[in-house]
């Protein structure tokens, strides 16, 4: 059954745990339409580690207020029944969702396409807003959309970060202290990387960057032409460096692009 919404709607999927990274992506959304529908749904079938979505934070009542706060219309916390009422049609991410986040996190874009394409099914937006942070995420999205012809415009939105550089994260309440004071070294590795005169340069600044970060177990560090996934070249012109791995249980992403780097900018 779909929703009753007014429409344009400009819908803004999450998982819950909002921060200020939410609230930018709402604010985007309302500037788009006047009805902004926030989703709440931590979805099993993107996860491939059981602790991970276990542990996933979970704050509803301030997850409202921070989207009402912000311009949000209607936040909608549906039940995993109302997303999945029959066994899923599983959507496959293809070749580029088995690359980087998908090496490290068997299907997981499977499962993020599959409930964004049952969230847009129950919401029926004109637009809907996702945050470059998760920019492979936001890749497979865009393609999906385009591969399937939905009649709906995918908006990206710049990555929020604290003050430090940190990359806003629902996962980052998980942090310690330290373990904050290492996932900043994320972030200055992403910029000396961007501070090299060449792609050789960037991609060892960007390896020795992280792998100088105490505690953090890289899944990957790469610098990669951010419109085909592949690795990038010296005659590459739109590159961009991408990170994941793991502080303390805590899995930690984020991307820059390089805009000192490339050809033809
Ligand atoms: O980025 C997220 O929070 C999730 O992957 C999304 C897009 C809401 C799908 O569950």
């Amino acid at each position: 059954m779909n929703l009753k919404l007014e429409h344009p709607v400009a819908l803004v999927p999450t998982m819950g745990a909002l921060h200020a990274g939410h609230q930018s992506l709402i604010k985007i959304a309302k500037e788009l339409a006047k009805n902004v529908v926030v989703s709440i749904f931590v979805n099993p079938l993107q996860f491939e580690n059981t602790n991970d979505f276990s542990n996933y934070p979970k704050s509803l009542d301030a997850d409202t207020k921070l989207a009402q706060e912000v311009g949000a219309t209607f936040v909608w916390i549906p039940t995993f029944e109302e997303i999945y009422p029959n066994e899923p049609t599983i959507i496959s991410a293809g070749e580029i969702g088995n690359l980087f986040e998908g090496v490290h996190r068997f299907g997981h874009f499977d499962g993020v396409l599959t409930v964004v394409k049952r969230l847009f099914d129950l919401t029926n937006p004109e637009f809907a807003v996702f945050g470059e942070k998760d920019f492979q995420q936001l890749f497979l999205i865009k393609d999906m959309v385009e591969k399937l012809g939905l009649p709906i415009k995918i908006i990206s939105a710049p990555t929020i970060r604290d003050s430090s550089g940190l990359a806003m994260s629902s996962r980052n309440i998980r942090l310690s202290a330290s373990d904050r004071e290492s996932a900043i070294g994320i972030y200055r590795a992403l910029e000396a990387a961007n501070s090299a005169p060449n792609i050789e340069a960037a991609r060892v600044k960007l390896v020795n960057g992280i792998g100088a970060i105490p505690n953090f177990m890289p899944d990957y560090a790469e610098l990669i032409d951010e419109n085909t996934f592949e690795v990038a070249k010296p005659d590459t012109a739109n590159v961009r460096a991408i990170v994941a791995g793991w502080i303390n249980g805590v899995r930690l992403i984020d991307n820059m692009v390089m805009t000192k780097l490339g050809v033809s900018k």
